[in-house]
């Protein structure tokens, strides 16, 4: 972890390991959660009650509750989130998804793709809206 992270309360952080630049913070209430690592960046806000996932369920194939784990659809994988990037209040950001430099991800978003570096968006799931200045 670097210098000047700040870590709220009621911070959830389950992954095996987790990479936070310097400067950056997770809000109150973050939950950090899965089998593989996490990495953050420089200057990254991860605000009140959001999540990332680095492993989830899939839908099951069959709907029993008791499906052994080989036959639930698991997914996967490290998150990435960009420098200076935004995720804001009770976004979702699923196993494998890449979040650029710059980007925002508007507050409640469902974030299933990777954004690219400045694209601002929001929604279920989130979509591109348009993209961050920089000067
Ligand atoms: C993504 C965000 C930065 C966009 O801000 P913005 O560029 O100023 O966008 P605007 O406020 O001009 O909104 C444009 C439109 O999108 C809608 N919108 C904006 N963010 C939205 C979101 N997260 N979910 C759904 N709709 C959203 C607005 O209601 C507005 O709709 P309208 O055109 O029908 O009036 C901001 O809306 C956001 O979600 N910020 C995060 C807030 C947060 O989590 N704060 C945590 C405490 S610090």
């Amino acid at each position: 972890m670097g210098p000047d992270c700040r870590i709220g309360d009621f911070v959830l952080v389950t992954v095996p390991k987790l990479f936070m630049g310097e400067g950056s913070q997770l809000n109150a209430g973050c939950l950090i959660v899965g089998r593989k690592p996490c990495r953050i960046g420089r200057h990254v806000v991860v605000s009140y009650n959001a999540t990332v996932l680095t492993s989830s369920d899939s839908v099951a194939p069959k709907m029993d509750d008791a499906s052994s784990e080989s036959e639930r659809n698991m997914v996967e994988g490290e998150v990435e989130i960009g420098d200076y990037a935004y995720v804001g209040a009770y976004a979702l950001v699923n196993p494998c998804v890449k979040i650029g430099r710059g980007a925002v991800v508007g507050a409640y978003s469902y974030v299933d793709k990777d954004i690219g570096d400045y694209e601002v968006g929001w929604g279920q799931p989130w979509r591109r809206r348009k993209t961050r200045r920089v000067d």
